[in-house]
């Protein structure tokens, strides 16, 4: 019998990563954050002062991962979240980070991973999908609080203008691009609180599991 893996995706500041941390406790499953390797893997080649499109230095990075290295809240800084969607965007860094992440997914308790890609190309056959959205305006807000709790200067404009443009790069490009598989459920956190997030999201996962 094959465990219970939970794919979570959804665009940016949507509150995935709130959703799939929750489940995760709930279930008793491991979280992986994906978009964590992503942004560990622009911080690897910043800090070597390389730059971002050095596809060679690049997968590099993304092979020789080690996520302990690195400091979570740089990682989570405005920054990383620019300079990890263009890495992303690098089909060799993609396919760098599969197996990791499949590896991860197969663990006989079963997972929750959260992303862009797990329901489509990382985990097709998860029982569970679900595609989380939130307006554009509404993930800016929310944003804008997570990254003032942790005392970074924030702009709400500037928030909004990094979240659309980050959107457009994370769904216009070719290698697994951004977007709802068919079998998933989409979720729509616009006007739900995290309870009430949380509350949708389990029932999704109690009705497909
Ligand atoms: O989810 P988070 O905002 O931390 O992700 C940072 C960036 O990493 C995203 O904007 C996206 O470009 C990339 N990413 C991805 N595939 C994933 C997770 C994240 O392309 N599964």
């Amino acid at each position: 019998e094959r465990g219970l893996v939970i794919a979570i995706d959804g665009p940016a500041a949507s509150g995935k990563g709130t959703l799939a941390r929750r489940l995760a406790a709930h279930f008793g499953l491991p979280h992986l954050d994906t978009g964590l390797l992503y942004r560990a893997t622009a911080c690897a080649l910043l800090d070597d002062g390389r730059p971002l499109d050095d596809i060679r230095a690049a997968v590099e990075a993304a092979r020789g991962l080690a996520l302990c290295d690195f400091d979570e809240a740089r990682l989570r800084s405005r920054e990383l979240g620019e300079a990890s969607s263009v890495v992303a965007a690098i089909p060799q860094v993609r396919a760098a980070l599969i197996e990791m992440q499949r590896s991860f997914a197969s663990r006989s308790e079963g997972a929750v991973l959260d992303g862009r890609d797990i329901g489509t190309v990382i985990c097709p056959d998860a029982v569970v999908k679900i595609f989380v959205t939130a307006s554009a305006e509404k993930r800016a807000q929310r944003r804008a609080l997570e990254l003032a709790s942790r005392g970074e200067r924030v702009d709400y404009a500037h928030i909004l203008e990094d979240i659309r443009r980050r959107d457009e790069r994370d769904s216009g490009r070719s290698s697994a691009p951004l977007k709802i598989a068919d079998d998933a459920t989409r979720l729509d956190t616009t006007d739900l609180d995290i309870e009430e997030a949380f509350a949708a999201a389990c029932a999704i996962v109690q009705e497909k599991a």
